[in-house]
């Protein structure tokens, strides 16, 4: 049947620009695949830039807890921490001794990173061995990551298809799904939603923090209140239309058309809407908060379906390798 699986980087709190852009979309499609599908939080690759143990910790309950607020059913999805099934490491130091270091320090995301980085430690290096031990642990046949993710995808191919040949069929060859660009969801001052612009909304922040947000850092011209508006260059608006219904967005794009109708009125019903949209996630991720036990526990049993699956294979790898297992 085959197995879908993804890693999800935790970075700390998602805000509404991954939510609405990834997180939503990946839920969606995880509950109604039919296909065995596994998800994990790579707090393992987290290691390479993150190395404050209570910041570790934290990002990847905050990660957590947003993915199952918003609806991941972990009945459907084997949700799991990376750094709970361990075997990936062992399974990547196979794979670093098949893998040739030149074409690894070809690595995109490595050159970049060491461009940008202060701390280029040698766990960075290996982030794309790692990341092909993730894939063919399971078996997984389809990977659904972003463009920015095809050359580590080519990798995972190429190292499992190197000790395929050398040894013998050990791994199931992985191929991307890539997702579409994600829809761009702007911040508040109109660009593309990131922390590092500091132009994010924190869907789990209080009704006042985000009506504060909203009014304070989304700038609006002095158009008078009785002059139209043009909906489609207003930061507003575009958050607007990505929230509510049709109707909605229609009937503020006319309000804002006709006149009589200010840039305060429509920061207003901006609020509501996201206030009323994400009550409900926002209170479950609230009751995580408070109960963080059941995030754990959930976890818990998603690594012990996932080490299920890791522990056969390793047997297979380290049987083929020569090893006995
Ligand atoms: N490197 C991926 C990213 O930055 C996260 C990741 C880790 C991953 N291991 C994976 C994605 C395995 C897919 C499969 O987004």
């Amino acid at each position: 049947m085959g197995r879908v699986l993804t890693g999800i980087q935790s970075t700390g709190r998602p805000h509404m620009g991954n939510i609405l852009g990834a997180i939503l979309p990946a839920i969606e499609m995880a509950n109604k695949s039919s296909k065995d599908s596994f998800l994990f939080i790579a707090d393992l690759h987290s290691l390479t830039q993150i190395k404050d143990p209570v910041e570790l910790k934290e990002n990847t309950f905050q990660v957590a807890a947003t993915w199952l607020a918003f609806g991941l059913d972990p009945n459907k999805t084997t949700f799991y921490r990376q750094s709970d099934v361990t075997e990936c490491v062992e399974l990547s130091w196979y794979l670093n001794c098949f893998f040739p270091f030149q074409r690894l320090k070809l690595a995109h995301s490595f050159k970049d990173k060491a461009n940008r980085l202060e701390d280029v430690n040698s766990g960075l290096f290996m982030y794309p061995m790692l990341m092909a031990a993730d894939i063919l642990l399971y078996d997984a046949d389809e990977i659904p990551v972003g463009r920015d993710q095809l050359q580590h995808l080519e990798m995972a191919r190429d190292v499992a298809s190197r000790i395929n040949h050398k040894v013998g069929d050990l791994f199931v060859l992985p191929k991307p799904i890539i997702q579409q660009e994600a829809q761009l969801i702007p911040g508040t001052d109109g660009e593309k939603m990131s922390k590092s612009r500091d132009n994010i909304i924190d869907l789990f922040a209080t009704d006042k923090e985000i009506k504060k947000n909203i009014n304070k850092n989304i700038i609006t011209d002095n158009t008078p209140l009785e002059s139209p508006k043009d909906p489609e260059t207003s930061t507003i608006y575009n958050l607007y239309k990505l929230i509510s219904s049709v109707d909605e967005s229609q009937q503020m794009a006319n309000q804002l058309r006709a006149g009589g109708y200010g840039w305060g009125h429509a920061k207003k019903d901006l609020i509501n809407c996201i206030c009323e949209k994400f009550a409900e996630p926002k209170e479950k991720f609230n009751h995580f908060l408070n109960n963080r036990n059941e995030v754990e526990d959930i976890l818990k049993e998603g690594a012990v379906k996932a080490k299920k699956v890791a522990e056969a294979t390793l047997i297979r790898v380290k049987n083929g390798l020569g090893y006995n297992s």
